[in-house]
């Protein structure tokens, strides 16, 4: 036995060589972690448990027969973040370039497997030339395979990707098909092509970073949601996003015990809402005023900035965050907004993730352009997410609710449990500009002096209509609240809801606007 225990642990010895020191070195001048590492420092200490190490190709064409490495380039197996279980995968830059194949895409479907098997969220460390052009349509397959297991685990268990190196092909529709993607600034890239055939297919010049580079994605695409500044930084900021996930769509979020006073009121919240309804501020110093210790997790912060969304605590239990950025496009929403924030509501219905709705928003944004790409398609997404959405819903106007957006925006009409408005909230079917022009167009153009009688009718219409009282007075908003009793009001609001327990019809699956 003794023999046989040296030669495992040799055995052992070699596969922590990957593919080979030199190459290893190679990884740590681009300034990258090894596959090995990074699982090192995404996992609490101690606790990875490798399967499959011992796994390796079976090519035979183009010398491969020769080039054998133990575990075929992917690191995968199971360990702790926060004491919780998680599934990980972590592609090998130094054998064959991090590349997919047969066995490697095995590995990674057998481990999401287990992780659906088991309600476990599953991590993919990316860092992958494409499809492993040896292997050809094995190659092929083996994405195909995963592409599957992430579309059947989706809404299941929460499934997380890093973007750590060059991600091409086969190699960025995987993490697409994800709840949330983490890119590395500087050494990571993700595109269907490079460069290279985007020149020869376009005649367009592109650098790698300016096609594909982390920026890119964060800001330009919204394929991106966040943007790390390294390799420690995306591992870190991977590992605080789990601690407000649950492991699966039949479990609850972690709680996390809380030592800011539920009862807490904040004097300060009325001076940041200016009464002028065309000043602008920020919807984060509300957010960070209310919940647990000012901590809010933000989610694509550099994208669609007119909203902006992430996750927080409330008493302790994880709440997803959405809510209109008046300083930015006056909070309107339009195509980029109403896609990003549509996403987070499934994502957060999906896993039991009660919402809260900050609501300012002017209206969805006018143009040829955004009409054109088709806000009326992307808009109904966030209508859509909303109304298909059964976990608790809570909503707050800070100020304007005016149209269509009032409706989308996690209204009454569309089962909103708990629906809040401050005294300055306007709410109405557009503000008093427009609305006095539609509606006194003859007695305006008639006026001796039409400035003074729009401001006379303006304020009328303000006074009569651009308030919370009308809906309060229907019923669709609970509650007129003072802003310094804004987290106890929402506090008690989520407690109330905790228990929530609806259901949608029973269907095949719905038909979300795509
Ligand atoms: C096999 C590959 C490989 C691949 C890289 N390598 N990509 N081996 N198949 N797809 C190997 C290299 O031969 C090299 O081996 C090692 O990995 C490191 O590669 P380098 O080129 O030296 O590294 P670097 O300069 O950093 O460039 C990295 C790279 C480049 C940008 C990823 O290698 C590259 O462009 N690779 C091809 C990308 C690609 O077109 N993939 C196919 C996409 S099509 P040695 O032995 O020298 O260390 C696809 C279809 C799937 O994925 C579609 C499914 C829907």
């Amino acid at each position: 036995m003794q023999e046989q225990i040296k030669k495992l642990r040799k055995l052992n010895e070699t596969v922590e060589l990957s593919g080979g020191v030199e190459r290893i070195n190679k990884q740590h001048q681009a300034g990258k972690l090894s596959a090995r590492e990074r699982i090192d420092k995404l996992l609490d200490p101690g606790t990875f448990e490798e399967i499959d190490k011992y796994v390796v190709h079976r090519e035979n064409n183009f010398g491969m027969t020769k080039q054998k490495y133990l575990g075929d380039g992917v690191v995968t197996g199971y360990g702790q973040i926060n004491g919780q279980t998680v599934f990980v995968f972590a592609q090998d830059f130094t054998v064959f370039g991090g590349s997919l194949a047969e066995m490697f895409a095995q590995k990674i479907c057998k481990i999401m497997d287990m992780a659906t098997k088991v309600g476990a969220p599953v991590i993919g460390l990316n860092d992958s030339g494409g499809a492993r052009i040896q292997e050809g349509v094995k190659s092929l397959a083996g994405y195909a395979d995963i592409f599957l297991r992430n579309s059947l685990c989706s809404g299941l268990i929460p499934q997380i990707s890093a973007i750590m190196g060059p991600c091409a092909g086969g190699a960025v529709y995987s993490p697409a098909l994800t709840d949330f993607i983490f890119m590395v600034k500087d050494t990571s890239y993700m595109f269907i092509t490079g460069p290279d055939v985007v020149k020869t297919v376009t005649h367009e010049d592109v650098t790698k970073e300016e096609l594909g580079g982390t920026m890119t994605h964060n800001t330009k695409s919204g394929v991106a949601h966040f943007a790390a500044e390294n390799d420690l930084d995306c591992l870190a900021r991977i590992r605080e996003l789990m601690s407000y996930l649950p492991q699966n769509n039949m479990m609850e979020p972690p709680f996390v015990p809380n030592t800011d006073d539920p009862n807490r009121t904040d004097d300060t919240i009325e001076q940041l809402v200016p009464v002028n309804p065309n000043t602008p501020y920020d919807m984060k110093d509300i957010i960070t005023r209310v919940v647990d210790d000012g901590v809010f997790f933000e989610i694509m912060e550099h994208n669609a900035k007119n909203i902006v969304i992430g996750f927080s605590r409330l008493n302790g239990k994880t709440i997803g965050v959405v809510g209109n950025q008046p300083s930015i496009l006056a909070g309107a929403l339009d195509i980029n907004a109403s896609t990003k924030a549509a996403r987070f509501v499934r994502f957060c219905d999906c896993f039991n993730i009660p919402i809260l709705t900050l609501v300012d928003v002017p209206g969805f944004l006018p143009g040829v352009a955004q009409e054109y790409d088709g806000i009326i398609r992307h808009g109904a997404k966030l209508l859509y997410a909303y109304c298909e959405a059964t976990v608790p819903k809570v909503t707050l106007i800070t100020r304007k609710a005016y149209g269509g957006a009032y409706d989308v925006m996690s209204s009454k009409h569309i089962r909103g449990d708990i629906n809040y408005a401050y005294p300055i909230a306007e709410i109405a079917v557009m503000g008093p500009d427009g609305a006095v022009n539609i509606l006194n167009r003859k007695e305006l153009s008639e006026a001796s002096n039409p400035v003074e009688t729009k401001d006379k009718l303006v304020n009328e219409y303000r006074e009569n209509f651009a308030n919370p009282y009308r809906a309060a007075e229907l019923g669709y908003i609970d509650e007129v609240i003072e802003p310094a009793f804004t987290r106890p009001k929402l506090v008690r609001a989520f407690e109330l809801m905790a228990n929530k327990r609806i259901t949608n019809p029973p269907k095949k699956h719905s038909n979300l606007p795509l």
